[in-house]
């Protein structure tokens, strides 16, 4: 049997729609993130078990999981039997990379199981390619952080999907999901098509600085640079109150604070633990919504997606 976990990840830290994103990981050890099971077995079959599992289609063919088999299956031209169980730790249209744990977990399970006939690039090209179908264009912003850890940018040219940035080690990132569901697609559908020559140019700047901001370690010129101006504009209203909350958190010492992903989860980042410490409870009190939402301190996840114990 193989068990796989892949990390809950941020697409988009302000800076950098669908071209740069970071895996997490929670300060306290605990696992954001969902986890496959595979063996063997003489017919394909899919369980689904965790605490969002309600949440998955009950059509087999909308499962992730067949998806990810069935695109596999014909890219190595074989019907690979075996029973995969997903353990849906990560709450659907949260904006924390939920379908890509899913993919990502599943793909590597199966490509393990099988022997690893895929390389990594191959493996990333279907997760891409599903994740696409899923929220309605192909982004890797979370699949490659996903797999690989860290912070992450999306290249896509010369067969390289993604490499990664070095990042600020004592930023300490803090989700806040408050428990409702945001559809990827509908948030990616409500962006302009076409953005004017002013927003592009600015936007160049501000993901060129950063991206040399972290590698020349200029802690403040990167956060000075971590801004949104290409969702955030139009997402924000999908989140009530969102311009007085990032006041708040701002005022209570948060260094950034923007939308994960397609949101609804927001992030906070911060230099100093009390603040973040501050802040998360702050978050708990006012952000969640119901009792699934939930506010976590985390790291990020250097290490991504891997095997794990029973
Ligand atoms: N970059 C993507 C978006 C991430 O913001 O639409 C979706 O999870």
């Amino acid at each position: 049997m193989i068990k796989i976990y892949a990390p809950a990840s941020i697409g988009n830290i302000n800076v950098g729609f669908d071209v740069l994103g970071v895996a997490i990981a929670p300060k306290n050890g605990s696992l954001l993130g969902d986890i496959v099971t595979i063996k063997p077995d003489n017919h394909f079959h899919v369980n689904n078990i965790g605490k969002f599992s309600f949440q998955l289609p009950k059509n087999i063919k909308n499962n992730i999981v067949w998806k990810c088999w069935n695109n596999y299956c014909k890219i190595i031209g074989k019907k690979i039997l075996v029973s995969i169980t997903l353990e849906k730790n990560m709450p659907i249209g949260s904006g924390l990379g939920s379908s890509a744990c899913s993919v990502v977990s599943t793909l590597v399970a199966i490509n393990k199981f099988c022997n690893k006939p895929l390389n990594s690039q191959q493996l990333l090209h279907i997760m891409g390619k599903i994740e696409g179908e899923i929220s309605g264009d192909p982004h890797y912003d979370n699949v490659a952080p996903c797999y690989y850890g860290g912070l992450q940018l999306i290249i896509n040219e010369n067969n390289l999907i993604s490499q990664p940035i070095p990042f600020f080690k004592k930023w300490i990132w803090i989700v806040a999901w408050p428990g409702i569901k945001i559809s990827t697609s509908i948030a990616r559908s409500i962006l302009p098509s076409q953005y004017d020559k002013k927003i592009c140019i600015k936007h160049s700047r501000l993901l060129s600085g950063f991206v040399h901001a972290s590698h020349t370690n200029q802690e403040s010129l990167a956060i000075n640079l971590m801004k949104d101006i290409i969702a955030e504009p139009y997402r924000m209203k999908l989140i009530p109150n969102f311009l007085q909350i990032k006041k708040k958190i701002l005022k209570l010492g948060a260094i950034n604070f923007g939308i994960s992903g397609s949101g609804p989860t927001i992030f906070v980042i911060c230099n100093k633990q009390k603040n973040a410490i501050i802040i998360s409870e702050w978050l708990s009190k006012n952000y969640l919504k119901n009792k699934y939402g939930f506010v976590h301190i985390c790291n990020l996840d250097t290490i991504g997606t891997r095997e794990i114990g029973e």
